[in-house]
């Protein structure tokens, strides 16, 4: 059993998860969709009736009154959010309110497509609360977005940024790189082109091939669908240098941010916060006093909806991780930050009970991939580069299984 521990890990972020699609892009193995027809009565009803249900778990976790809880971010993710009933949106952020104290200065972001019918209701959104959203523009070249196979076109990602950029405070763009034979000038030229519009926050990301995808089909039948290895590695360093230079700094292994326009909401997921989770497949973590309280819900949208309208909550799973598994999480997320994480981990995530490899840890930092400074630990741009590999080695303690074990 662990050890009680006396945490109020409060304030909390909310996750919404809309699991439906236009269309299910070739190299996408997130929990997205394509439905024919959506009972989005039922869904909101579902959405609604699982936040009220873990609104009250968490009250009853802490033993405090929600009420006192604050929220401090909310997250639309998808799936497609922005193909949600701007009004569904609304409730649920109403829903939240009227659950949770809410900080005055909450982050409510939706991802949206780019589509000129997803552009039109950006206003609609707006008025429903959400302040802050994260444009899947994924390339600004019309080869790249058909090779992803992409729904829309470059001049719609371009209205849909300067839409986006007139309703909203704050706003994000995500673009993948690492495409078959990609150049460094052309990958130069689209985030130019993307930093044309003075935005505070831009992600890319590496272009991963995932098992289960359609693409993962084409690469085991001989397709190349990416860069080779060194040429993706200049292209980080271009992105970072590029992105740089325009005042946006990485702050994680993918994402890059004028001072200030952090993503609070994936923060938090880095620096192992607690958050709600509600819709198909979304997961939860909430530091209770015996430990990081962890929630999954079933992954089939049906599924969660027959569960939700049985039994009032999606949940499959619900246990308290064991302290292993909570300090395997805290570094396999808080190393993806590059200002690091300290050194020592708080209790409930097994403080000095379990190590990283010293032996590995001295080798990243002769080679120049990690840095101690005051006794928190973090990644050079080098070591971000290898990020997998160094988790791996640093997180080989077998000494920590067997104290998890015994433990
Ligand atoms: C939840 S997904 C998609 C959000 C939204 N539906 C869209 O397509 O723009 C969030 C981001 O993950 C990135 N992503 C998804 N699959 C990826 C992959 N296989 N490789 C690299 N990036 C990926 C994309 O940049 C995407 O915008
Ligand atoms: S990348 Fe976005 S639009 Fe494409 S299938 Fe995945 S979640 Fe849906």
């Amino acid at each position: 059993m662990p050890a009680k521990l006396n945490l109020k890990n409060y304030p909390l972020s909310l996750y919404v998860h809309w699991p439906f699609c236009l269309a299910k892009c070739p190299y996408c193995d997130f929990n997205s969709h394509v439905a024919e027809t959506i009972d989005t009565a039922a869904w909101k009803w579902a959405l609604l009736t699982e936040l009220d249900f873990r609104a009250r778990q968490v009250a009853e976790v802490f033993s405090v009154d929600h009420r006192n809880i604050e929220l401090k971010s909310l997250f639309f993710g998808g799936g497609t959010p922005s193909l949600m009933p701007p009004q569904i949106t609304a409730d649920i952020i109403d829903c939240a309110a009227g659950l949770f104290k809410i900080a005055d200065n909450i982050e409510i972001t939706a991802e949206m497509n780019p589509t000129s019918v997803e552009t039109e209701k950006l206003s609609a959104f707006a008025h429903a609360g959400i302040n802050r959203v994260s444009v899947g523009i994924q390339s600004l070249d019309e080869t790249g977005l058909k090779f992803l196979g992409r729904e829309h076109d470059t001049k719609e990602a371009l209205s849909a940024i300067a839409a986006a950029k007139k309703h909203f405070p704050s706003v994000s763009a995500d673009l993948i790189y690492g495409l078959p034979e990609q150049t460094t000038a052309n990958w130069t030229e689209q985030l130019n082109s993307l930093l044309s519009f003075e935005l505070g926050h831009i992600s890319c990301y590496q272009l991963t091939i995932e098992t289960g995808t359609i693409f993962h089909t084409r690469a085991r039948q001989g397709h190349v669908l990416t860069a080779d290895n060194d040429a993706i590695a200049h292209l980080y360093v271009v992105t970072e240098e590029v992105l740089g230079k325009a005042g946006l700094h990485a702050y994680e292994v993918s994402n890059y941010a004028k001072l200030g326009q952090a993503s609070a909401h994936n923060v938090n997921y880095w620096k192992a916060g607690d958050w709600l989770a509600i819709g198909p497949g979304a997961h939860g973590r909430i530091t209770t006093a015996n430990g990081r309280f962890h929630m999954a819900n079933r992954k089939s949208p049906d599924g969660w909806l027959s569960n939700v309208t049985k039994k009032g909550h999606g949940c499959e799973t619900q246990v308290i991780e064991t302290m292993y598994q909570s300090f395997d999480e805290y570094w396999m997320m808080g190393l993806r930050l590059c200002e690091g994480r300290p050194m020592t981990p708080p209790p409930a995530f097994g403080g000095s009970d379990f190590v990283l490899h010293q032996d590995w840890l001295n080798i990243f930092i002769q080679e120049g991939w990690l840095e101690i400074n005051n006794g928190t630990v973090r990644t050079t741009l080098q070591g971000r580069l290898r990020l997998n590999t160094i988790l791996s080695r640093l997180l080989d303690v077998p000494e920590n299984e067997l104290r998890a074990e015994m433990s």
